[in-house]
């Protein structure tokens, strides 16, 4: 009788966490939408308001501007206002700013409302990760990191499929508007949520943080061993400023998730994701095409990163990586050779695409998840959310240089010598893998810790 009474509630536990997780997951998905959206709309852009290539890179680019500031004030956000009302501010943010882009009077405006877009996503691709990691079971929390990175390429390629919906009557407004939608979904999902439990735990909120694990839980045992668990862990408090001031261990550790990051953009990926269509227009194609191939890049970006899922706890993450840059620098490399030699017929056309997305599965099964997963290994338990802000800072500052930068590159040493210039930091990138990366793979955290405070050398402190 007990058994079958306890069934429905055990679901219904199951359930709750299910739902929470996915409602938070939903941030990676708004994260996707936002960097997929514009690169279909551009060229509309160009055209009614008569802009220069300079003009486009600070539309593009504004955001990343944006998501870096607020990427920045997450960390005090999410630990005074709570996570669960950070994200909801994002989610207020990121509808204001969609609709904003799709009024847009005048290329500034249409900054503006970038800006404030990024500030939503800065804000929201630092909170999520920290809030799905304090209420996610144990047994899921890897997968969880999997699934963001998946609900990013999601975004990513429902974005360039919505945008090529809309290049037929060219109506970029309602290529940048309609993300409203997902928006306001989020921010009602988000109203559902209950607060983190560690978030509670920190503001002295014990009674109310057992009674949202007990939701999340439903086991009255498991519940008491978290709270304990929260209790032990807040015994060592964040501090670290100091610890970086400090400690030369941790500045390296600090230095490490930084160039991770650095690492990340400068594949070149994100040249790809914004400027797509341009760089198929520059193979020859007509608009229709372009935004086609623009499909099949985020369909290829999704896909391509279920190898990473599958590879990453066996083969473990140096193997992946070296992959990964290797086929990175090959595809961009021929890219580059083909647009070098003058692209022609159609079989060197469709060479090139797939070169091109050759490129983007290197990247989806390598560095896309790992460098995300590497950052938040490698800090240390004291300084983990100021080591994580500084490298999610990197990502969208590199984000923005790599994004303000592209066309000024095409129009000054040409398209071919552009991939090339890519295609060459994709080798750099292997050597300083050997050099500097570590293995994580098997490796507790605390051993990770160990290690790096021991002052072994950074290649070493997964061993
Ligand atoms: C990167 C983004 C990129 C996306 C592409 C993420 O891991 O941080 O900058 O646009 O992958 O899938």
């Amino acid at each position: 009788m007990n058994a079958l009474a306890e069934k429905p509630i055990a679901v219904q536990h199951k359930s709750t966490a299910l739902f929470t997780c996915a409602v938070a997951a939903l941030a990676g998905l708004m994260f996707g939408l936002d960097i997929g959206v514009i690169s279909g709309a551009t060229q509309f852009i160009q055209k009614e308001f008569q802009i220069a290539d300079h003009m486009i890179e600070w539309i593009v680019s504004s955001m990343m501007l944006g998501a870096a500031i607020g990427a920045l004030g997450a960390g005090w956000m999410s630990a005074a206002l709570g996570r669960k009302r950070s994200l909801i501010l994002a989610g207020v943010l990121f509808v204001i700013g969609s609709l904003l882009s799709a009024a847009a009077w005048s290329p500034e405006t249409l900054i503006a409302a970038r800006l404030i877009l990024g500030l939503a996503i800065g804000v929201a691709t630092f909170t999520a990760p920290l809030y799905l990691a304090e209420v996610a079971p144990e047994q899921t929390r890897g997968a969880m990191i999997s699934l963001y990175q998946l609900m990013i390429t999601t975004g990513i390629l429902v974005a360039f499929l919505s945008d090529t919906a809309f290049s037929y009557s060219g109506n970029w407004r309602w290529m940048l508007g309609i993300i409203a939608i997902p928006g306001f979904l989020f921010l009602l999902g988000l109203f559902l949520l209950p607060d983190s439990p560690r978030w509670l735990m920190m503001r002295g909120r014990k009674q109310e943080a057992t009674a949202v694990l007990h939701g999340l839980r439903g086991d009255a045992v498991q519940v008491a061993r978290e709270v304990a668990d929260i209790e032990e862990q807040l015994k060592m408090p964040q501090h670290g400023w100091h610890l970086f001031l400090e400690n030369p261990n941790f500045r390296r550790s600090v230095g490490l998730g930084v160039l991770l990051q650095v690492m990340q953009q400068f594949t070149g990926m994100n040249v790809v994701m914004y400027y797509a269509p341009r760089i198929f227009q520059d193979m020859g194609y007509a608009t229709a095409a372009q935004m086609w191939f623009t499909a099949a890049v985020g369909l290829t970006n999704v896909l391509a990163t279920f190898i990473a899922i599958g590879l990453v706890d066996r083969w473990g993450r140096k193997p992946i990586l070296y992959t990964g840059f290797t086929i990175m620098a090959l595809g961009l490399g021929l890219v580059g050779t083909m647009m070098h030699l003058g692209i022609a017929t159609h079989g060197e056309q469709i060479f090139t695409v797939a070169m091109l997305l050759l490129f983007i599965v290197g990247f989806a099964m390598s560095a896309g998840p790992l460098i995300w997963t590497l950052c938040s290994e490698v800090q240390p338990l004291k300084g983990r959310d100021f080591g994580i802000g500084c490298s999610t800072f990197t990502n969208w500052i590199a984000n923005m240089i790599v994004g303000a930068t592209f066309l000024t590159l095409l129009n000054g040493i040409g398209n071919a010598a552009t991939f090339w210039l890519y295609g060459g930091f994709n080798l750099v990138f292997l050597l300083i893998t050997f050099a500097l990366i570590p293995e994580t793979r098997n490796v507790t955290l605390e051993q990770i810790e160990r290690n790096l405070m021991a002052g072994k050398p950074l290649r070493e402190i997964g061993r």
